[in-house]
């Protein structure tokens, strides 16, 4: 088999996935091959897959059947395919072994092998990694990135929190906080190759402890003294993690933008504990006040699961309540999906599929309700945006505000990477439009 000269990843799920995926494409690049600008071009098809919910392991074998249909053959064999991601990382041995067309199966901690075994694999070989070497995978791959206006950097991976509904521990093993140096010189490499912002990464990222002495808040502080770094954000953050140092932070740190996604999951204390979440109901609301006291205009997005075992109307209830209370600017919600290896999986009184649906079409109703009037009351009001892309039509450029809205605006020669002052005129549930401000005074 010859060697594939082309590649292309395709992630699904988390913003971590976004991240390795870069890093892999980054990989590859050094070891000479292109990104291809289709899957259907690629010599090498990389699947970076996720395994939060239901049928991602489904997802992944009729993608694998889509591309073996389609018969992209690259120069003395057919397209590689890879799979990598926490589906990987979790049935990598099924896979390689109800899957014949797949060359190549890496987990979430091994993929700076990822040459050497697409090496392999042209020998003819079908390697498998799923071994768990966080660290010694961040020193392989190093600090060099592609600049960007915004880009996320992994800080922590992993998590010891156990909550029974997840597979996050068993997919991307026990919590390990990356160096800070290391860190650092990423964020400067970064900073000087233009990015603006950054968006720190971990599985449980306000858990960060480099075990030396830096703690999150004081990684936070270090990154906004980086100059060129003017937007700092950070996700996904467990609520028993948000100390009082890290709030205080939002009040004291100019770069920490006004936005927290703090996953709550449910209203109701005893449902929480069933789910092994180390928070109450009140204990979360006491974060998001005590963030508001130091930063007023900090908004919230949140993650929900509705119908876990034993759910009743009542204690659904309570997560509208506590929604109602700290009035969200953005959330994802989700029916619990009972995942194989999980503790929630094995408990008693599963709930019906149609009460799950109904929970979940009342919350996202009120979600919606929420985000829209969020987005609706920036109208009229002037704020910064970073520009981050171009737009789909000729001249148009999509930005982020402090609080994570994608604005639309005619760039008027305003460049991406460049943070400019808009005029919000309009708003819609998921994005805004607006105007130039200093242009249209002109
Ligand atoms: N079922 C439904 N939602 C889940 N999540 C995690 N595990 C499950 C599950 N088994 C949701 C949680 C988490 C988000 C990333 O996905 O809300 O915060
Ligand atoms: Fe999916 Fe979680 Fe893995 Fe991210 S870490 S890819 S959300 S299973």
């Amino acid at each position: 088999m010859t060697a594939p000269k082309s590649y292309f990843v395709k992630s699904y799920g988390c913003q971590m996935n976004v991240y390795d995926a870069e890093r892999m494409g980054e990989l590859l690049e050094a070891d000479g091959l292109s990104r291809a600008s289709t899957q259907g071009e690629a010599d090498l098809i990389v699947l970076n897959t996720c395994h939060i919910r239901e049928k991602a392991s489904e997802k992944v074998y009729s993608e694998i059947g889509r591309i073996e249909k389609a018969g992209r053959s690259r120069e003395g064999g057919k397209a590689m395919i890879a799979v990598a991601g926490c589906v990987a990382q979790a049935e990598g041995a099924e896979i390689a072994a109800r899957a014949r067309g797949v060359d190549l199966i890496v987990g979430p901690q091994a993929y700076h092998r990822l040459p050497a075994m697409v090496g392999s694999a042209t020998r003819g070989e079908r390697p498998v990694d799923t071994d768990l070497p966080t660290l010694a995978k961040f020193r392989a791959l190093g600090t060099a990135r592609k600049a960007a206006p915004s880009r996320f950097l992994t800080i922590q991976e992993g998590c010891d929190k156990f909550c029974t509904y997840c597979v996050v521990p068993y997919t991307r093993g026990a919590e390990v906080s990356r160096p800070a140096a290391t860190l650092l010189e990423e964020a400067r490499k970064l900073a000087d190759g233009g990015t603006r912002e950054i968006t720190l990464l971990g599985q449980n990222v306000n858990a960060y402890d480099d075990g030396a002495g830096t703690g999150f808040a004081d990684l936070i502080a270090k990154v906004a003294d980086i100059s060129g770094i003017d937007r700092i954000r950070y996700t996904t953050s467990h609520p028993a993690d948000m100390t009082g140092e890290l709030i205080a932070a939002h009040g004291e740190i100019r770069e920490l933008m006004p936005y927290l996604h703090l996953p709550v999951q449910s209203g109701n204390d005893r449902i929480l504990k069933a789910m092994n979440r180390s928070h109450t109901a009140e204990s979360y609301l006491e974060s998001i006040a005590a963030l508001r006291r130091v930063r007023p205009d900090m908004a919230i997005s949140g993650d929900f699961i509705v119908g876990f075992p034993g759910e009743t109307e009542a204690e659904f209830e309570d997560t509208l309540q506590i929604v109602r209370q700290t009035n969200y600017a953005q959330a994802y919600s989700f029916k619990y999906s009972p995942r194989p290896g999980t503790p929630a999986a094995d408990m008693d009184d599963q709930i019906a599929e149609e009460v799950k649906s109904d929970r979940l079409q009342r919350l996202q109703a009120l979600l919606n309700e929420q985000q829209l009037a969020f987005n609706a009351a920036s109208v009229g009001t002037r704020t910064s945006v970073l520009l981050e892309r171009a737009g789909k039509h000729a001249g148009q450029l999509i930005g982020k505000t402090p609080w994570l809205q994608s604005v639309h605006l005619h760039a008027h020669g305003a460049k991406t990477g460049e943070i400019v002052d808009v005029r919000i005129e309009s708003a819609g549930p998921n994005s805004l439009s607006g105007v130039l401000a200093e242009r249209k005074a002109a």
